[in-house]
């Protein structure tokens, strides 16, 4: 539900297991059906959770907002109560509600994910970030990331910024005026002193759809983004993060989105093993499966073995 409940043990099973995923096969041989139910556009999280569940061998069970009996009022605490009682085992759930999970989760007899709950939590998005750092990085010790962009309204910075401080990195925000958000606790710092100095330059799109602030954006990529000449200051080693979808040429310039610094596609990439490895976890902590219903297999390519079962 949100990054405080991962202690850091969590954290680190969850990326082992997701470096696992990506050498090893791993299909559950017992029934299981997962649920999607999406109240916000996605294109990634929703996709990567439907590639990562088919890949477990899980029955995916189809939810359209616009198709369901929402549109007759019924809440969302009676849709996830009715995916319950008709034998869903897991639920992923993506709300406008910033609190969505607080008022009904404790009713539920089944794991449920958050998969982006308003302004406030996206903690998915969080593991898959911080896969994509480690990987680069091999630690979280010490290094220095700037959240840059609409830190007010997005939940991907602060689930990032609480998760990233526990595990010891720096966290620097950056936002143009009328976009910070003075309840997190970390320095602000101008756009430049980030881009130059921070080892993760990860930037946020505007998000039009909770606000009508910054409605004109043709200076905002000069002002506040990642142009093209603050990309050659940054520090060699240093990459570009987003979580994406991109706003190309508003919060980054449209050809640093491929280039060498960024990371975006692999974020991407990574959200698959990722979201993986957090519903074994769930599935195999609410007793649902067991080792001995995971089947295993190395992943051959080219008759070379890759990885170890
Ligand atoms: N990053 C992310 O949550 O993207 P979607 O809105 O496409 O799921």
């Amino acid at each position: 539900m949100s990054v405080e409940q991962l202690s850091m043990v969590d954290i680190q099973s969850i990326l082992e297991k997701s470096h696992d995923l990506r050498q090893t096969t791993c299909h559950i041989n017992q029934r299981v059906f997962a649920a999607n139910l999406f109240f916000e556009p996605s294109t990634r999280t929703k996709m990567s959770f439907v590639v990562a569940q088919k890949k477990l061998g899980m029955d995916v069970l189809d939810f359209n907002e616009g198709h369901s009996s929402a549109q007759k009022g019924e809440s969302l605490y009676d849709t996830m109560k009715t995916f319950e009682a008709i034998g869903t085992n897991l639920l992923v759930v993506r709300h406008p509600d910033s609190a969505w999970f607080n008022a009904f989760t404790h009713n539920m007899s089944i794991p449920i994910i958050n998969g982006g709950a308003g302004k406030s939590e996206h903690p998915t998005q969080s593991m898959l970030d911080l896969d994509t750092i480690y990987q680069e990085f091999g630690r979280f010790d010490n290094l220095d990331v700037a959240i840059i962009g609409d830190i007010k309204h997005s939940r991907v910075a602060r689930s990032n910024a609480k998760v990233l401080d526990k595990l010891g990195a720096h966290v620097y925000l950056c936002a143009p005026p009328g976009l910070a958000d003075d309840t997190l606790d970390f320095p602000y710092i101008p756009i430049d002193e980030a881009v130059e100095n921070c080892d993760v330059v990860m930037l946020l799109r505007i998000q039009h759809e909770r606000h009508h602030e910054l409605s004109h954006t043709n200076q905002y990529l000069e002002q506040y983004g990642l142009t093209k000449s603050r990309e050659q200051k940054m520090k060699p080693h240093a990459i570009i993060m987003h979580p994406a979808p991109v706003n190309r040429g508003v919060e980054i310039d449209s050809d640093l989105i491929e280039c060498r610094r960024s990371r975006i596609f692999q974020q991407m990439s990574n959200g698959v093993p990722i979201r993986m490895a957090i519903m074994i976890k769930l599935l195999q902590e609410w007793g649902m499966i067991y080792d001995n219903t995971i089947e295993k297999r190395q992943h051959f390519i080219g008759g070379q073995r890759l990885g170890a079962v």
